[in-house]
């Protein structure tokens, strides 16, 4: 039988994580120590309070039914964390979604909202699942270019009247990823009025949000007056409390952006496991605790691999948060090219700006995802291309 994919199926392309394991398979077959700082996977595990729950509830007979959505417990502790976190006020009911994880929220939100042919603005660089969702719902992405001179925020005023007009969503993600640049309330301001002129839907990724290292407390687009009439925030479990495997996220804002999300996932899934709800509910109600170690601990690799690169000669995006730094290589080399390269060199394991977006190009993403002393190591390492690349 001759077996053919659709041709939706062009729009996923292989990913470049399957590259760069393959090279980094063959240099540790060959002996070489690996440094994996190219997926943002949380490599802290989750704090015991949290395990228990999840422990405990699974030895309950009643729990293995489906759930459809959020539980009440749920939805009540994402409500309660904003409140005490961010000092939003949000309905259980209404303005609260749970999604399995964040990319599942992030890549059906097009096919919600958006008709062929409708504009998605979003980033380059940017995550890449947005893209996937855009394309899935024959939606046009329109990229805008974060660059060095913008602190890398997307320049709004940049946006052509026609596109504006055609737009239907708009997504950002601060502290972003790959490019870590933060939130400032007079960017979200400006967002929310460029929102209401052209009735655009803002849909703001907050994965990170509890990646600050300057201080401040963490920042929720919704805290900016009028937010909540223009978009949601998404929010995920996955990177604040090291609960990626567990695959719980939210949505939370307008109410009718929730109402018309739940419709379409209740009729896509059954639901999350409940005590993974349990759990997840637990972590946020202990989330003062919890993050408080979690940016403890990233702000010292923040700190170490921003010097360490800089040493060597690196352009490091400077940042006060997220989990990645975003810096230049001082090589003549494309981006793709120099990663590999480095696994080849150093075992140290990159991401080439160009997977996030053009505008990547000629950069790298490292994740802040080992420890201090391996990061050290790591820096350690990289200084071989020193000797090989420089010419
Ligand atoms: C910016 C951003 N948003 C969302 C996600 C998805 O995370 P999850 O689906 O685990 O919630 C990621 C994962 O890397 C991410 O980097």
């Amino acid at each position: 039988m001759n077996m053919t994919s659709s041709k939706r199926m062009s729009i996923f392309e292989p990913s470049i994580f399957g590259r760069l394991k393959e090279v980094a398979v063959k240099q540790k077959e060959q002996g070489m120590e690996i440094i994996d700082l190219s997926i943002g996977s949380p490599d802290l595990p989750p704090a015991k309070i949290i395990r228990n729950v999840l422990s405990e509830k699974s030895t309950s007979e009643d729990v293995y039914g489906y759930t459809l959505g959020g539980t009440e417990r749920f939805h009540q502790a994402v409500v309660n964390y904003y409140k005490r976190r961010s000092n939003v006020t949000l309905n259980p009911h209404t303005e609260v979604l749970k999604t399995m994880g964040s990319q599942e929220g992030l890549v059906h939100l097009p096919f919600a909202f958006c008709d062929a042919g409708d504009i998605v603005l979003t980033t380059n660089p940017a995550y890449v699942a947005y893209d996937v969702g855009i394309k899935m719902a024959d939606a046009i992405p329109y990229e805008m270019p974060l660059r060095a001179e913008n602190n890398f925020l997307p320049d709004l005023d940049a946006i052509p009247e026609d596109v504006a007009k055609k737009a239907k969503l708009l997504i950002l993600n601060l502290p972003g990823n790959p490019v870590p640049a933060m939130p400032t309330v007079e960017f979200f301001e400006k967002v929310i009025a460029f929102a209401k002129k052209h009735n655009i839907i803002v849909i703001h990724d907050a994965a990170y949000s509890e990646f600050y290292f300057s201080g401040d407390r963490p920042f929720s687009f919704l805290s900016i007056s009028g937010a909540k009439e223009v978009g949601i925030e998404v929010n995920s479990l996955s990177k604040s409390f090291s609960l990626a495997g567990a695959r719980i996220a939210y949505m939370v804002g307008n109410k009718e952006v929730i109402h018309i999300m739940k419709q379409l996932k209740s009729n896509l899934d059954y639901g999350t496991f409940e005590p993974i709800q349990e759990a997840a509910a637990t972590a946020l109600d202990n989330a003062e605790a919890i993050t408080d170690k979690l940016r403890d601990e990233f702000k010292k690799r923040h700190h170490l691999l921003t010097k360490g690169l800089q040493s060597l000669g690196w352009n490091v995006t400077p940042s006060t948060g997220g989990m990645f730094v975003w810096a230049n290589y001082p090589f003549e080399m494309n981006d793709v090219d120099f990663v590999l390269k480095a696994i080849e060199q150093t075992g140290v394991v990159m991401v080439p700006g160009s997977a996030f977006g053009t505008e990547g190009k000629g950069y790298v993403r490292v994740a802040l995802v080992q420890d201090v002393a391996t990061l050290e190591k790591a820096i350690l390492q990289l200084t071989k291309l020193e000797k090989t690349l420089r010419i």
